[in-house]
């Protein structure tokens, strides 16, 4: 075996390159990872722009990374050789802040972050920590996976955890890694899915994805259109644009809940008409766990969702970026290594 191995970093703002690196032995409580696959998020920006708080480069970006696991540190013992992991963008909690020792990791106020604090998955190898990590199920493929442990398990948690009933209207804004998945978890979740895109283009796939109904906002008044059918009792935003995310609040029922899990950078533009007179609220959702990431994999196993995704070698991982910051991908841009 080789004792180096290929990894694309960031050395500076918005420049990519390939290294070869040593291959290092994992620390105690961490498993070293041949990866296999690993997509490309839209938070990845934050990394290549060197803009995530806290960030310093040069630094290896990717948080949906699957592999198997081929080393592990002293004091490991849930995990195996040979067995099939991913990671996603928390990569461990600190466990000694005050929302860890409430139990409420996902909020942890000094975490193991992916492409941030360590290295992330665009590389033939990552070291993880062993509490950070979840286990693939053999009915999917590694590059079907890994968009399931950033896009997948952040849609997923924030459908699931709304509050929501069977039937209730649910829309899901913007169709891209995050939200083409969103529509599919909203249909098999049981709920009226009205998939809100900008032009007719992603209509067809929006409807093949289990979308009831497709908004073509360039042409139609989104509140207009979800007022007539009572409202929505939730809406996802995943969306990159905070002005189109503010007028959302206006689509929804009373009472209803317009969950932002896209970080535009633009400022969310919003009225508090809408939000006192109905009782309407507005709140974000971050990922989720370990643990969170293996029900998300369940599910898509159970109700047979897998994302669309298009492969690309690790070594071609700047034309990967490229094409997902032009909106080209369709809709997961995964990177996939030799082995
Ligand atoms: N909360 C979390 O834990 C979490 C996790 C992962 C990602 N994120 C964030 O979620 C966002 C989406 O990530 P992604 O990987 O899905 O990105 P992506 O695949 O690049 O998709 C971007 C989406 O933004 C929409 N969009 C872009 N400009 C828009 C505009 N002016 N008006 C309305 N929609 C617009 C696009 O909609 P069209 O389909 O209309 O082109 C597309 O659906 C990013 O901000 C990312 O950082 C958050
Ligand atoms: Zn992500
Ligand atoms: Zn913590």
């Amino acid at each position: 075996m080789r004792d180096t191995y290929k990894a694309v970093e960031v050395y500076e703002s918005g420049r990519l390159r390939i290294v070869e690196r040593s291959i290092s032995e994992p620390g105690a409580g961490q498993v070293r990872i041949r990866v296999e696959a690993c997509g490309i998020c839209h938070t990845d920006v934050a990394t290549v722009t060197g803009t995530y708080p806290g960030l310093t480069l040069p630094r290896v970006p990717g948080h949906e990374v699957v592999g198997r696991i081929e080393a592990l540190g002293a004091g490991v013992s849930q995990w195996k050789i040979g067995q099939r992991v991913g990671v996603g963008l928390l990569g461990g909690e600190d466990g000694v802040c005050e929302p860890c020792r409430r139990g409420d990791i996902v909020n942890c106020q000094n975490p193991v972050t992916l492409g941030v604090t360590v290295d992330g998955g665009y590389a033939e190898v990552m070291i993880a920590e062993a509490r950070g990590i979840a286990s693939i199920p053999d009915e999917l493929s590694s590059a079907e996976a890994a968009p399931l442990l950033c896009a997948g398990i952040t849609t997923y948690n924030a459908l699931r955890n709304a509050g929501l009933r069977g039937g209730d209207l649910v829309g899901v804004q913007g169709i891209g890694g995050l939200g083409h998945l969103g529509i599919q978890f909203a249909r098999r979740m049981g709920f009226h899915t009205v998939a809100i895109g900008r032009g007719h283009e992603k209509e067809k796939l929006a409807r093949d994805l289990g979308a009831h109904i497709y908004i073509d906002t360039a042409i139609e008044d989104a509140a207009a259109v979800l007022q007539r059918l009572g409202g929505a009792r939730a809406i996802l935003a995943t969306g990159t644009s905070g002005d189109a995310m503010g007028r959302l609040v206006s689509c929804l029922a009373a009472r209803g809940k317009l969950i932002v899990v896209g970080v535009p950078g633009d400022q969310i533009q919003l009225s508090a008409f809408p939000l006192v007179f109905g009782g309407r609220s507005i709140y974000g959702s971050l990922t989720g766990t370990p643990v969170d990431s293996e029900d998300t994999l369940a599910f898509s196993v159970l109700e047979n969702i897998r994302p669309m995704i298009e492969t690309l070698p690790l070594e071609q991982a700047g034309d990967a970026y490229a094409r997902m910051i032009d909106g080209k991908a369709r809709f997961r841009m995964v990177l996939v290594t030799g082995q």
